[in-house]
């Protein structure tokens, strides 16, 4: 992790910031699987998926860290993996946020991207709240737990959950 990535979670809650390493971290024991161009950009994206949080202002935490990181000039693979991480599109439905939102991060033409995109919902699917190393099944668990029933998050992670498996099927499939 370098320093700007450092700076950029600073703000984020300490198990947030646990989070992020982890799935950084997790990327990086998988990136070797997917194309060498797209490697370095995947591991800088989970690292920083979550990078919204810290720095809110749609209050919507992957487009708020997509648009942060394309003002700081990452790369589109970047924006785009931290746009759409982890069923983002469908919580931002339950929002009643316009899917036109995530026009501007959509890539089309990156061989390997889908790949890169199962492997980041992967990687922070099998990444416990404080970085703990989860199962798939616990960690829809425990998000299901922490967000009561009715939450935009609980709503959102249980119309998202056949995408979210699809993805981990994928991911596992390819490593
Ligand atoms: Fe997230």
């Amino acid at each position: 992790m370098n320093h700007a990535i450092a700076e950029l979670l600073s703000p984020l809650t300490e198990s947030r910031r646990a989070h992020s390493i982890a799935v950084g971290r997790r990327m990086e024991s998988i990136a070797a699987f997917l194309p060498a161009e797209l490697r370095a950009d995947a591991v800088t994206a989970a690292y920083l998926h979550d990078v919204g949080y810290g720095h809110p202002d749609l209050g919507f935490h992957p487009i708020d860290g997509a648009r942060l990181l394309q003002s700081l000039d990452y790369s589109d693979v970047v924006c785009h993996l931290v746009a759409f991480h982890t069923a983002a599109e469908v919580e931002a439905g339950v929002r009643g946020l316009d899917a036109s939102l995530f026009d501007e991060f959509r890539l089309t033409d990156v061989a390997g991207l889908d790949a890169a995109d199962d492997f980041l919902w992967w990687a922070d699917l099998s990444t416990g709240p404080s970085g703990e190393e989860f199962t798939v099944d616990e960690r829809l668990a425990e998000i299901l737990r922490r967000y009561e029933p009715g939450s935009v998050v609980h709503t959102a992670i249980t119309q998202a959950e056949p995408r979210l498996r699809a993805a981990v099927q994928r991911a596992s499939g390819s490593m």
